[in-house]
C-alpha cells in the first residue's frame, strides 16, 4: 500500500482526458495533474525541446512526491524514449503502448489509422509499437495540428462549427474505408471525440488512449503493491504553468465538475525538486 498521489502530465488540457479515465478506474487514488499551458503546444516542436519539457514536467511531479508518473501526452510518449527515463525510481507509463495494443486487438484487417500531433506522426513511434505487436500492421498516420489550439481555446462542444469544419478536412483520408480502427493518438482529441465520430458517421471505432492507459496504470499499481489504502474518495490537485482560469474553465466543462478553484500556477524555473538519480534536463 502507498498513499502518495499519482503524477499525470501533459502540455495542457489533453491529459485531462486520461485523468478522467484514471479517476473512474481508480476512484480511491489521489492525483497531481500538471498541464504545461505556458508552453503548449508540444506537438509542433523539435524532439530535443519536447524531451526537455517532458523531463521538466516529470521533475515537477517528483517534487510533489508522487508514487507513479503517467505521460498523458502522446507527443511526450512518442519522443521520451527509455534512455531518458534512467534513474526514475517510480513506475512510469505512457499512452503509446496501451493505445497500440488496443488498436491491434480491435482491428480485423490490420490496417490502422492514427491521428496525432505533427511531432508524434514524424516520430513514427505508433507504427513501430504496432508492428512489434502485429508485424503485418499497416499504419496510416495523419497530423491534425489545429485540433490542439481548438481544444485549448474551448471549441469543444459537440458539433462546434469551426471544429467540425477542421475535422472534415483532416479526416477526409479516413472516409474511404482504408483503415478499420482509428487511434486518437493525441490526448487532446478525445475531448472532441463526439465531433470526430460524427464527421466519420460513427463508422470507425475510435481508440481513446486514456481508457487503455488507465487500465495499464491500475495493473502497474497492483503489481507493485502501490494502491492507496482505505475507501475514501481520492482528490486531484491541478497545477499549470500559465492561465489557471482558462484551464479551470475548460477542464471543468470536460470533467463535468467545477475545478476552477483548485488550479494553481507553478513557476517551472523555481521549484525545489529532489529527483534522485533521474537525469539532468538536457540543455
Ligand atoms: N496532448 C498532447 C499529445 O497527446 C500534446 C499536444 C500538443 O501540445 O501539441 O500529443
Amino acid at each position: 500500500m502507498d498513499n502518495r498521489a499519482i503524477g499525470v502530465f501533459d502540455s495542457g488540457l489533453g491529459g485531462v482526458s486520461v485523468l478522467k479515465e484514471l479517476q473512474q478506474q481508480l476512484p480511491h487514488e489521489n492525483f497531481v495533474y500538471f498541464g504545461d499551458t505556458g508552453r503548449v503546444p508540444y506537438g509542433t516542436r523539435s524532439r530535443q525541446t519536447i524531451v526537455k519539457y517532458a523531463m521538466q514536467d516529470i521533475r515537477f511531479l517528483l517534487s510533489k512526491n508522487v508514487k507513479m508518473v503517467i505521460a498523458a501526452c502522446g507527443t511526450a510518449s512518442a519522443n521520451l524514449t527509455p534512455e531518458y527515463l534512467e534513474g526514475l525510481d517510480v513506475p512510469f507509463c505512457n499512452i503509446l503502448l496501451p493505445a497500440s495494443q488496443a488498436a491491434c486487438s480491435a482491428s480485423q484487417t490490420g490496417r490502422i489509422g492514427v491521428i496525432a500531433t505533427s511531432a508524434t506522426i514524424k516520430s513514427g513511434a505508433y507504427g513501430k509499437a504496432m508492428r512489434n505487436i502485429r508485424p503485418n500492421a499497416v499504419v496510416v498516420g495523419s497530423a491534425c495540428p489545429l485540433f490542439v489550439p481548438l481544444v485549448e481555446n474551448g471549441f469543444i462542444e459537440r458539433g462546434n462549427p469551426v471544429t467540425r469544419m477542421v475535422a472534415e478536412q483532416y479526416l477526409a483520408p479516413f472516409q474511404s474505408g482504408e483503415v478499420d480502427v482509428l487511434i486518437l493518438g493525441c490526448t487532446h482529441y478525445p475531448i472532441i471525440s463526439e465531433t470526430i465520430s460524427d464527421v466519420l458517421n460513427g463508422r470507425l471505432p475510435l481508440i481513446n488512449p486514456g481508457v487503455e492507459t488507465a487500465k495499464q496504470a491500475s495493473a502497474l499499481l497492483v503489481k507493485n503493491n502501490l494502491l492507496r489504502s482505505g475507501n475514501e474518495p481520492g482528490h486531484t490537485e491541478f497545477y499549470v504553468s500559465d492561465n489557471p482560469e482558462s484551464f479551470g474553465e475548460i477542464a471543468s466543462l470536460f470533467l463535468g465538475e467545477t475545478i476552477a478553484a483548485d488550479v494553481k500556477l507553478v513557476d517551472l524555473d523555481n521549484f525545489a525538486a529532489d529527483t534522485g538519480n533521474f537525469g539532468a534536463v538536457p540543455s
